[in-house]
């Protein structure tokens, strides 16, 4: 085995085999990474021609009812200040961000059980019918298939649902008992059934983590073949258990997007605030190694600082205006271009 062999696999076959990607992924040397950044490029430059999509991202509740152990809105978190955003915020969210550009409306949050079906529905109706020409993305975490379809009939397009680690062992090692890999691995094809365009994900360096961890990750995200995939390093924050682990790579999560382009060429790949976060760079370098897609946040400056997953997340001070003018600064430096489109998926 070899590492540039595998990197030539990867961009003729769009596939490699687990042992060839944990080989890889321990072997890789700096000119190698260099090479397949190349290629992952190319292939993001030929299908998507240098056109970033924006996502306008609205926190709209920072209450959660899960306990996952790596996140700063963890239930037990006590020093965690939370906020739900009114149905008048939210829309008022969508009418900026409408005005600046954006096509697709993000609603995340954690597990709050204030947005029941009945509150959420009205939510998205209403944003369906005042946006008819924008696509509405959910990130609310784990509900019912029932629950799901609901929102699905109501108006919503995609949902985003990070599988965070497809090894179950693993999984059990970040997440409280009640929990469960399979159960989350199995609402990914619940949601692809209902016809969302579904989006999975992973942290890079999240704590036990191993390199054959990542690439079943890999191998998983092709199985599934999800029509968005996050990843971003984890991050430790200070109010929870993981607290004193150290934070996933850049150059590794780099990597990682680099391989996800090349096996699936038409993803919607975001270069994730997470990783905006560990490096000065980290957004710019994310499109460079085959990303597509930048999430500003259109959330309200002043709930900004409480939607705090991890620490020194970066843009929590920006207005949503700043922050995009920002952002496409940066991007036409380096030879993209923000468009204003929905970004749907295109299977050809
Ligand atoms: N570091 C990095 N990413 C995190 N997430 C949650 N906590 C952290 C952290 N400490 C990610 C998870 C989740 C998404 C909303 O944020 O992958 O799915
Ligand atoms: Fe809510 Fe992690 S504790 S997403």
């Amino acid at each position: 085995m070899n590492t540039l062999s595998i990197i030539e696999k990867l961009k003729t076959e769009q596939n490699a085999s687990r042992e060839e990607l944990v080989f890889l992924l321990e072997n890789i040397t700096d000119s190698e990474r260099e090479e397949l950044r190349r290629a992952a490029q190319e292939k993001s430059l030929k299908i998507f021609g240098g056109r970033v999509y924006i996502r306008g991202l609205i926190e709209i509740s920072s209450y959660c009812k899960n306990d996952c152990l790596y996140c700063g809105l963890r239930r037990s978190n006590k020093n965690a200040v939370r906020y739900r955003l009114t149905k008048e915020q939210i829309l008022s969210c969508c009418e900026q961000g409408h005005a600046l550009g954006f096509r697709t409306f993000v609603l995340q949050g954690g597990e709050d059980g204030y947005f029941t079906d009945e509150v959420m529905c009205d939510i998205v109706s209403e944003i369906r019918r005042r946006y008819p020409d924008c696509a509405i993305t959910l990130s609310l975490g784990e509900r019912s298939e029932q629950s799901l379809q609901r929102l699905f009939d109501s108006g919503a397009d995609r949902y985003l649902l990070r599988h965070e680690t497809a090894d179950e062992n693993h999984y059990a090692r970040l997440h409280p008992d009640i929990m469960s890999g399979a159960r989350r691995k199995g609402l990914l094809c619940t949601l692809k059934k209902i016809g969302y365009q579904t989006g999975a994900g992973f942290m890079v360096g999240s704590p036990y983590q191993t390199i054959e961890n990542l690439a079943d990750d890999l191998l998983f995200v092709k199985e599934l073949s999800p029509q968005m995939c996050g990843i971003g390093p984890f991050i430790p924050h200070k109010d929870t258990v993981f607290r004193d682990f150290a934070q996933g790579s850049p150059e590794l999560t780099l990597t990682l997007l680099s391989v996800l382009r090349l096996m699936n060429p038409r993803v919607l790949l975001p270069a994730t605030t997470a990783l905006g976060t560990i490096h000065p760079k980290g957004r710019e370098l994310g499109i460079l190694h085959g990303a597509n897609v930048v999430m500003p946040n259109l959330s309200p400056r002043e709930h900004r600082k409480d939607y705090a997953i991890y620490d020194n997340k970066i843009c929590t001070g920006d207005e949503a205006a700043e922050c995009i003018r920002c952002l496409s600064g940066k991007l036409n430096a380096i030879g993209y271009q923000i468009v204003t489109d929905r970004g749907d998926y295109k299977s050809e």
